[in-house]
């Protein structure tokens, strides 16, 4: 069937928000779709041809940023603070591995959140859940959890005054914005026309988040066709069968650049990721090769917060360059969720931070992010592991 902007509500929409006033969302979505795009598609063709780069492993994506943005937080020094880290992590590839950095922040758009339930319930009372300040506010109240389509206005502003900072702080590197392409009406909304192609202008990068990539998902259906980079989040469940079906629909024509595969399986790295190396290897499909080390780590600590520890998270980076070296695949980006304030959330690192640590310094919305020591430390480690990498024909041939 033809692709339309609203093809996807043919499908099953699963993590949509409950919008009480249905007219008020249409409402807002009709004056949305009227709004400037947030970024050029110029800009999109630009990072889709850097990423074709990384895939010949010519270059190395860097992803990172919050697990969601928040209105609360909204301030220039946290917006430079990730954009000085960033930095500070592809100075660490570039000097250590000589590679090309292609800088892509998880900002200016990680408003909405995936949930595993959808109902919070607190002393006996269930409200729904929070879906990230998109959607609704993140208080345990019933008017804040109210999904309010008004809240769409307010990212879509946070966004474009987050791009125009971001662009003035870019000097001659180029810095690209991504987030999970969840909430559809809005993303639907932002698509907009650059030749005779489609594209979504909330994000340079967008993706499909690990419990919407499934078979008949109506977020599939609605990156089927956009010009943008797609990802798509592969965790434990996804079987080389249903990628390779995944892959025929958003990449029929197997165009370079156009997929980013981000691995997260947690400690299953090993039983998972490699046949899904060697069935997209047999498939030919290009894709690019990406290790997201944090979503399959995160525990709860005694007191119920949730953590990642550092060295789960190196385990996996380890893990995934070894695998995909053993499949003559090549490692090709690295996507985090860190910040460059002064947190304490995963525990590990330089700082041994330690559970008990986590108490005065946990600021994060939704997931455990790597401080600024914390995410140096990893992108000091990918460097060396490139570095090898690139080294190993010649020690080879020296054999
Ligand atoms: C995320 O990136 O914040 C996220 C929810 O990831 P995943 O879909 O991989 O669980
Ligand atoms: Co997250």
């Amino acid at each position: 069937m033809a692709w339309r902007p609203d093809s996807w509500r043919r499908y099953e929409a699963r993590q949509q928000p409950d919008y009480p006033d249905p007219a008020a969302l249409a409402a807002a979505t009709r004056e949305l779709a009227a709004y400037p795009p947030l970024v050029d598609g110029a800009d999109v063709a630009a990072l889709k041809a850097a990423l074709v780069e990384a895939q010949a492993g010519r270059a190395f994506l860097l992803q990172g940023g919050d697990c969601a943005e928040s209105f609360a937080e909204f301030a220039p020094e946290t917006i430079r603070a990730t954009h000085a880290l960033m930095g500070a992590m592809a100075a660490t590839i570039v000097g250590g591995a000589g590679l090309k950095v292609i800088r892509v922040g998880r900002i200016a758009g990680q408003f909405a959140k995936p949930r595993s339930e959808p109902l919070e319930e607190k002393d006996g009372i269930a409200l729904p859940a929070w879906r990230g300040d998109i959607v609704n506010g993140i208080a345990f109240d019933a008017a804040a959890r109210r999904p309010d389509p008004e809240r769409m206005f307010r990212a879509y502003a946070q966004a474009a005054a987050t791009l125009a900072h971001l662009d003035g702080l870019a000097g001659d590197t180029p810095f690209f914005t991504a987030h999970e392409a969840l909430l559809l009406p809005f993303e639907e909304a932002l698509v907009r026309r650059r030749g005779d192609q489609v594209y979504a202008s909330s994000a340079h990068f967008l993706w499909i988040g690990d419990r919407t990539r499934f078979e008949g998902s109506a977020h599939v259906e609605f990156a089927r066709v956009l010009a943008n980079p797609i990802g798509i989040k592969c965790g434990p469940t996804l079987k080389p069968d249903a990628l390779l079906r995944l892959l025929d629909l958003l990449n029929p024509a197997h165009e370079s650049g156009r997929i980013t595969l981000i691995g997260r399986m947690g400690a299953a790295i090993e039983t998972t990721l490699p046949p899904l190396l060697r069935a997209v290897a047999a498939s030919g499909h290009p894709v690019l090769w990406c290790c997201d080390p944090m979503h399959g780590n995160t525990m709860r600590t005694a007191s119920g917060a949730k953590t990642r520890p550092l060295e789960r998270i190196v385990a996996e980076t380890l893990a995934f360059f070894s695998l995909t070296a053993a499949e003559g695949a090549i490692p090709s980006g690295l996507h985090v969720e860190m910040t460059g304030r002064d947190v304490a959330e995963c525990t590990g690192g330089a700082e041994a931070l330690t559970e008990a640590d986590l108490a005065g310094r946990y600021h994060t919305h939704c997931d455990p992010r790597l401080n600024a020591a914390q995410a140096l430390e990893l992108a000091g480690l990918v460097a060396g592991e490139l570095n090898r990498n690139r080294r190993a024909p010649m020690r080879r041939a020296a054999v």
